[in-house]
């Protein structure tokens, strides 16, 4: 009797154990969905990127055709047009009121957030280097 108890107390807990492993896993389906999610992001960022932002007809592919230039990977780090250690979103910003003469986005922005995906995007694959110049 007291052995039957254990063995279906074993069984019992491998069940609760195998469940909360599972729950723990995605389907492929959620993979291809968060992967085209991202990916409209990354679609959007680079839209913005050739397109005027600002007050004038300049966009950020004239002086950084396909991102270059941007070092993402460097960032957060010192920059001199800002006299403080900034985050990439900072330098973006910074080009939209400079070179672009328009208005700062919102951190939280939207385009903000897909400037920052179609740039990293681009860059993907390079080792991170916080504050390297
Ligand atoms: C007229 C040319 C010009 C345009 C247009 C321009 N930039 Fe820049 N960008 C610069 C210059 C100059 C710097 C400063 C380089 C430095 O000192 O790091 C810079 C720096 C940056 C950096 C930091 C680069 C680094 O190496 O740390 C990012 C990110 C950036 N720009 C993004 C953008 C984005 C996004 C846009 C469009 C909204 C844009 N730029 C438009 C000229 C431009």
């Amino acid at each position: 009797m007291f052995n039957k108890i254990l063995v279906l107390l074993a069984v019992f807990g491998l069940l609760v154990f195998a469940s909360n492993a599972r729950s723990d896993e995605f389907t492929k389906e959620d993979l291809k969905k968060w992967r085209e999610a991202f990916m409209e992001v990354v679609k959007e960022g680079e839209r913005l990127f050739h397109s005027p932002l600002g007050r004038n007809k300049v966009s950020c592919d004239m002086c950084h055709p396909n991102a270059a230039n941007t070092h993402p990977e460097t960032y957060p780090k010192f920059q001199k047009q800002l006299g403080k250690v900034v985050e990439l979103r900072d330098m973006i910003n910074w080009c939209i009121q400079n070179p672009l003469e328009g208005d700062p986005l919102p951190l939280d922005d939207p385009r903000m957030i897909a400037l920052e995906a179609y740039i990293k995007w681009e860059r993907r694959g390079v080792p991170l280097a916080p504050g390297k110049h």
